[in-house]
């Protein structure tokens, strides 16, 4: 354990100090990724499911956090459904958890275009070439859909053997883009020895424009 405590008082707005764990684990070199999440989502029928994601952005204010996935997906047939989340961070070796939780939309266009266009080739191209989430009947045909998709933008041999390339000639796929989960409820969790960890959540509430209420900060029992 570190010995660390939540402060006390608690802020009134808890997005500064997710951001600092964030930016903290992201500088960890023995946090295999770091800025990955957990990201669990339910169907029309309340089933529930998740999945490992990148957190690629923490917006202070209004306070969300962004994703990028395909629209085509299982998680985006479920958001389309049901547009709730919940998202989970846990950073091992600092003893450190935050749950997130609140409401989905999509990011707009011009923000998963710029994303898109700083995503490496390979990447880019395998947006293209992946129906996410939906059956293919081996390995071999996806290469044969990545093959198309190179084919397609014209893309080189020189360019594929490069890893960092980048050409910028590659628009974003429309089944492309982020999500943004503007958060409701998030609460962090510092582990203590014996279990008295030391947790607190932060709430609030969106209205229909997602504009938010103020936070109220409570401590929880472990
Ligand atoms: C470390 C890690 C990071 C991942 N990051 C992403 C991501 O940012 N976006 C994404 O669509 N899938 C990502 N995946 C794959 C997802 O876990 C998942 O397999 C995929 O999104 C399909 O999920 P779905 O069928 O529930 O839509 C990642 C997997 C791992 C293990």
């Amino acid at each position: 354990m570190t010995g660390e405590h939540l402060p006390d008082p608690l802020p009134a707005d808890p997005m500064r100090l997710f951001a600092d764990w964030f930016e903290q684990a992201l500088g960890d070199p023995r946090q295999p990724n770091p800025a990955s999440m957990y990201l669990a989502t339910a169907d029309a029928d309340g089933c529930p499911t998740v999945r490992t994601l990148l957190c690629k952005h923490i917006e202070l204010d209004p306070g969300y956090i962004i994703f990028y996935t395909n629209y085509q997906s299982r998680k985006a047939a479920d958001l389309d459904a049901n547009p709730r989340a919940a998202a989970l961070f846990h950073w091992d070796h600092a003893h450190r958890q935050i749950r997130a939780e609140g409401r989905v939309v999509r990011s707009p266009d011009e923000e998963s275009d710029a994303y898109f266009k700083s995503r490496a080739l390979l990447s880019q191209l395998g947006a293209w070439a992946s129906d996410q989430s939906r059956p293919i009947e081996s390995q071999e045909a996806l290469m044969l859909r990545l093959a198309d998709a190179v084919a397609r933008f014209g893309v080189t041999l020189e360019q594929l053997a490069d890893p960092s390339a980048r050409t910028g000639g590659i628009p974003r796929p429309p089944h492309w883009g982020g999500y943004r989960l503007y958060i409701e409820r998030l609460e962090l969790w510092v582990g203590a020895q014996g279990r008295l960890h030391d947790r607190a959540v932060w709430s609030r509430t969106l209205a229909a424009d997602l504009s938010p209420s103020p936070w109220s900060a409570t401590r929880l029992q472990p």
